[in-house]
């Protein structure tokens, strides 16, 4: 088997489903040479439609948030500015969990099981990092509800090449963008929001493990999604080789990044690389490709010409813009923290 297929998810359900807040069922079914896990969840995972996530300010090398009931600060390099709301009053006093150089303090205050409902069906389960993670990038948040957006029949006819959309999440972390495609599926009030079929893949085993449990959180029902651990770039190769076309494509991928084995991820040089074999991986009615990084270098009009330099499908409507958190705090400074350039394409009248 050419990846490494991830599978390890008796021991996951068994978690989460000793958390006492649902039941679980679950199923494997195999084809030729692929396993797809198949993720059901009874009862939905909170039926909030409050968004749990805010930001709320950031400055002096520190971002501000509130995650649930949760403020924290973390330590932010690229805030080199004066805070908008003053340090020493309000949220920013009262902030009781931090990250800073020597790590986390005040974890006592999170709840054991911390999660955070940006919609009733994108549940993102947190977990402090020894690098000041908390296992979601909250300025996709535009992005994920651009996916979920994707899965809208935008005329009165059916959509889609065929009756399954087939998407690729590569550097997938925790599953946000994965999530959002699942939610494609499940556009309130259109009964023929597409039918999708979710690649996760990520390098890293324990994030891949983190995005199902979030998929399960996020109360999916028969929906369908594999998850991979694997370097990117090899599997991009292998799928052009094998003739694999996807309908939907997304990459989010880091400045820096280990592949496994000796495989090293560098946006500089690979970048290119990598949107050199888009064409290759788009169906012949392609429905959208989302490019996004967080590294300066990259400004969007960059990622825009790195795009226009390779066959992108003709028809697409391209939409390019910064990854930025704003607070709607009064005075509070907006954070950027990365660009990206996505392109839809209108779905195929039959
Ligand atoms: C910026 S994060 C992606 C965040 C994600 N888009 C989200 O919104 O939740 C980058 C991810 O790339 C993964 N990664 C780094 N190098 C990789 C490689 N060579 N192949 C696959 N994944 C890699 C990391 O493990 C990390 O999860």
């Amino acid at each position: 088997m050419d990846v490494q297929w991830f599978v390890m998810f008796f021991a996951r359900v068994a978690a989460v489903a000793g958390s006492g807040r649902c039941m679980m069922r679950h199923r494997f079914r195999s084809s030729s040479s692929t396993l797809r896990l198949h993720l059901s969840q009874s009862g939905s995972s909170s039926g909030s439609n409050e968004v749990e996530y805010e930001y709320l300010d950031s400055g002096s090398f520190r971002r501000l948030e509130r995650f649930g009931n949760v403020h924290v600060i973390r330590a932010c390099p690229s805030a080199t500015w004066t805070p908008g709301l003053p340090l020493d009053q309000g949220e920013w006093k009262d902030a009781k969990v931090r990250f800073e150089a020597t790590g986390w303090q005040g974890l006592e205050h999170v709840p054991e099981d911390w999660r955070v409902h940006v919609h009733s069906n994108l549940v993102f389960s947190l977990l402090p990092s020894e690098q000041g993670q908390l296992g979601i990038f909250p300025e996709q948040l535009d992005n994920w509800n651009w996916i979920r957006s994707q899965g809208k029949r935008s005329s009165g006819k059916s959509i889609g090449n065929g009756s399954i959309l087939n998407i690729l999440n590569g550097f997938a972390y925790t599953g946000g963008s994965s999530i959002a495609a699942l939610g494609m599926m499940m556009q309130e009030g259109d009964a023929a929001a597409a039918a999708v079929k979710v690649t996760h893949l990520d390098a890293a085993k324990a994030s891949v493990s983190w995005a199902a449990r979030n998929a399960i959180a996020s109360g999916f029902e028969d929906a369908s999604c594999r998850f991979l651990v694997d370097d990117c770039l090899t599997f991009l190769h292998r799928e052009v080789k094998r003739g694999n076309k996807y309908d939907g494509l997304i990459f989010d991928p880091p400045a820096f990044g280990r592949g496994g084995g000796n495989k090293i991820w560098k946006l500089e040089k690979d970048l290119p690389t990598l949107v050199s074999l888009l064409p290759a991986l788009l169906s012949s009615s392609p429905r959208f490709l989302l490019l996004s990084c967080h590294d300066v270098a990259w400004p969007s009009q960059k990622l825009e010409q790195l795009l226009r330099e390779v066959n992108i499908p003709a028809g697409g409507v391209w939409e390019k813009g910064d990854l930025t958190l704003k607070s709607n705090r009064n005075g509070a400074r907006n954070l950027p923290l990365g660009q990206f350039v996505r392109i839809s394409w209108k779905p195929p009248i039959k």
